[in-house]
Formats: C-alpha cells, structure tokens, sequence
C-alpha cells in the first residue's frame, strides 16, 4: 500500500510514544490520522501538530471504541491502516513474601484482568471493528484492503520478574497475530506484530537518569534505547511492503532481557 492522502489511518495510544511517532510519521506522508487515546490533552495537541483528529477512546470499551470509528470515519472516511499502540504495564510478582514482615503477600487478580482486557483484549476489539470496516473497501490494484500492526514486546518472550500480566497480554498478541492474518487473508487484509525492546518514551521518562543509563548499556548494539521514530519507521515498513504478512518482528537492538 502506498501512503498519501487518499488513505485514512488509526493509531490507538496515538496521544504518546511509540503512538505518536508513527501518527507523525503517517501524516508526514499526508495519511489522515485519528488518535484513539484517554489523554485528551495530549491527543488534542498532536492532532493539532499533524493535521489530524483526536477521539477520545477507551480500548476497553465497547461503546467508547464504536463512538470512536464511527467519529474518525465521518471526517476521513473508512481507514484503510490501523495501528495498535495502546497498552501499559504493571510490576506485580505472582507470590511473594514482606521481606521485613515475612507476610505472604497475594497476586490482586483485578489487576492481572486489567492487564489483559487493555493490553490483549483492547487490541483485538479494534482489529476485529476495523477489519470489519475494511471489508466495505474496494481492493486497491494489488488487491489489497487493508494493513494492520499491533505491539506486543520483548517480554512476550523473555518477561522479566514482575511481568506475569504484561507477558502473557503480550504474549497473546503475538499468538493472535497468524490466526487472525489468515482470517483476513481471503479479504486483503495484512497483520503484523512488532515486539519492542526498550523504547525512550513517556513510559520511561518518570525513570531515574542512572536506571536509563543501566538500561541503555544492556543493549548490545547500539547501547541506547530505541527512539520512537525507529518503531514508527517499522510500523511504515510493514504496512507499505505489501509481502509482510502473519508476522511478528522484534526491534530491540538483540536485547534479551535478564529475570530481572
Ligand atoms: N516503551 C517501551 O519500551 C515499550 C516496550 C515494549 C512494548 N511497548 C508497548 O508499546 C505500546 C506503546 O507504549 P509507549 O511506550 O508508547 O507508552 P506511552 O505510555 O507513551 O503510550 C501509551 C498510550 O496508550 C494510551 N492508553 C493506555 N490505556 C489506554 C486505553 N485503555 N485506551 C486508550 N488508550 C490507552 C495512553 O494514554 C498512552 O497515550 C504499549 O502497548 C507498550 O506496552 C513499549
């Protein structure tokens, strides 16, 4: 697919990071943009920046996401690019015990669903919508309706202590990403997954210099976190070569990360 004006394109978590670096960098290409995000502030801003619209969407709402495609498709028309960015983390260890008290403490199950219904279930509810949509589309001369890339992480694969939630959120969009691409593949429709390494972003930004310091020389090469620009470069990769299909990539600088 080529990007340029006649294409219409969503970015959830489009408000932030790794979001926002690929709104920017779709715009930059004249694709019209609708920012899925909470942070209205921020959202608003950058869709001022870039020419776009902001909808203030919850991916784990049903009506907030319907509200959300309906609000982007009245001012761009039906998008032909979806790009999964929304998500968070946690740092919960599945048993643990008070080190001053010995008290075991217990895993709060309410924020393991958290994790999973932002992380995994969000991210499938607006593929499946926006699949949906895309099938209203003519094929484009390659036949081709619609590319989608979701973000899983590194730690899909090498979770580190702490991430029991987020790895297996993760880990269920990697799983996800084959099934669903062969479920769209009689319709044109292309997915792919990135797995970032460590991303500088305002995930990230709250973090002591010396914790990003010790974080940047744990990459073998090049030894510094990844700039949002990279994964927005990757993200335009897998939606414009239009032979990257069920695929799930990970853009990390050969980082694997230790338990802890
Ligand atoms: N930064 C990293 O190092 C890194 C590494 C691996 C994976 N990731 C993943 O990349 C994605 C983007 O992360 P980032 O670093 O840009 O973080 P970020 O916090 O800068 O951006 C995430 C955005 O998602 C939005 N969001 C969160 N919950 C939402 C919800 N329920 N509905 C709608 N929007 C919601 C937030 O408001 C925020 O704007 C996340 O899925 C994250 O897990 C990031």
């Amino acid at each position: 697919m080529q990007l340029d004006a006649t294409i219409a394109a969503i970015v959830t978590g489009g408000a932030s990071g790794l979001g926002a670096a690929t709104a920017r960098r779709l715009a930059s290409h004249g694709v019209k943009v609708a920012l899925f995000d909470l942070n209205e502030a921020a959202g608003e801003a950058l869709a001022r920046e870039i020419g776009g619209l902001f909808c203030a969407v919850d991916v784990t709402n049903e009506a907030s996401v319907d509200a959300g495609f309906a609000k982007a498709r009245a001012a761009h028309g039906q998008e032909r690019v979806l790009v999964n960015c929304a998500g968070t983390g946690n740092a919960v260890k599945t048993a643990s015990r008070d080190k001053a008290t010995g008290e075991i403490k217990h895993f709060p199950l309410a924020n393991f669903d958290r994790i999973i219904q932002i992380n995994l279930v969000g991210t499938f509810r607006c593929i499946a919508k926006s699949a949906a949509g895309m099938l209203t589309l003519e094929p484009l001369a390659d036949g081709e309706r619609g590319a989608i890339v979701n973000t899983a992480s590194v730690a899909a694969v090498d979770g580190q202590m702490g991430q029991a939630s987020y790895s297996a959120s993760k880990a269920g969009v990697v799983g996800m990403t084959l099934p669903v691409a062969r479920d769209l593949m009689g319709e044109g429709i292309r997915v792919n997954t990135i797995l970032p390494g460590i991303f500088d972003t305002p995930l990230l930004q709250g973090a002591p210099d010396n914790v990003k310091a010790a974080l940047a020389a744990s990459v073998p090469f090049p030894k510094r976190l990844g700039n949002p620009a990279e994964y927005a470069h990757l993200a335009e990769t897998m939606i414009t070569n239009g032979y990257f299909n069920g695929e799930c990539v990970r853009l990390d600088g050969a980082i694997r990360m230790a338990p802890r």
